[in-house]
């Protein structure tokens, strides 16, 4: 396939395929950085569409295969709610998989929403810094896409690279009358493998536009998306994948 990032589109027949191509890549990301660097750093996504891959990862099945000892889960961006709250990202997270296995408390970063958008923000500027160095570098980030092309909580009319040196920022996102919590493309293309996951018929136009269509990171600011030394992987439905170009 050719286009931007459409060489590394894989589609599925439904949902659970997805889902399933989910888990396969964390795992195959965390057993790759175990090996080569002794722990793995992921970054999740939030939404609807990665809980059911993450209900994989926390399944009998498959949680034993991870020695989650040595994973370190951060997020990706974050509602700027408290952790109960069942609009947070981090409790989505906690549910489908950070309660089922035996990852340290510690060696979860949870983004806090439930505190001022800047000050949380630069706290978690701060956690990544310390924990992963000055220019953090994840073995791998989970990501989504809003029908609006946005990702993490980049969304449109922003340009995504404003404040380029900055690594979370928290926008007020005008079309959702609130405050956010977000990575900035600076983390995110800094990282080693980047998942992207679409599903859906109401995606099919966007994803089309997004991956085949001119580039415009402002309009869908997810393809502000590009590893600097690194792989991106998009998985689509078929729902989602319909009004791509054959
Ligand atoms: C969030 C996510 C966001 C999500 C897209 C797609 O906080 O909502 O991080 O970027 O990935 O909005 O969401 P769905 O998976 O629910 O369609």
């Amino acid at each position: 396939m050719t286009g931007r990032g459409r060489s590394d589109l894989r589609v599925y027949p439904s949902p659970l395929d997805v889902a399933e191509a989910v888990a396969d890549l964390f795992a195959g990301a965390a057993r790759d950085a175990m090996r080569e660097r002794g722990r793995f750093c992921v970054a999740l996504a939030g939404g609807r569409t990665p809980r059911a891959a993450y209900e994989l990862l926390g399944a009998e099945e498959r949680r034993e295969a991870i020695d989650w000892r040595r994973v370190s889960v951060y997020f990706g961006d974050e509602r700027c709610v408290p952790p109960e709250s069942a609009d947070s990202n981090y409790k989505m997270a906690l549910e489908a998989l950070l309660s089922k296995v035996s990852i340290p408390p510690r060696n979860v970063h949870r983004m806090h929403g439930e505190e001022q958008p800047a000050r949380a923000a630069r706290a978690y500027a701060k956690t990544l810094i310390e924990t992963m160095g000055e220019s953090p570098r994840f073995d791998l980030i989970l990501l989504g896409m809003g029908e609006d092309g946005h990702t993490a909580s980049l969304f449109p009319g922003t340009d995504p690279h404003a404040d380029e040196d900055q690594l979370v920022r928290a926008p007020f996102v005008e079309q959702l009358g609130e405050h956010r919590l977000t990575v900035t493309p600076l983390v995110i293309n800094n990282a080693r493998h980047i998942g992207i996951a679409v599903e859906s018929e109401r995606k099919s136009a966007t994803l089309a536009l997004v991956l085949s269509g001119p580039l415009n990171p402002i309009k869908y600011p997810v393809q502000a998306v590009a590893p600097v030394d690194g792989k991106l992987e998009w998985f689509a439905d078929r729902a989602a994948a319909e009004k791509l170009p054959p």
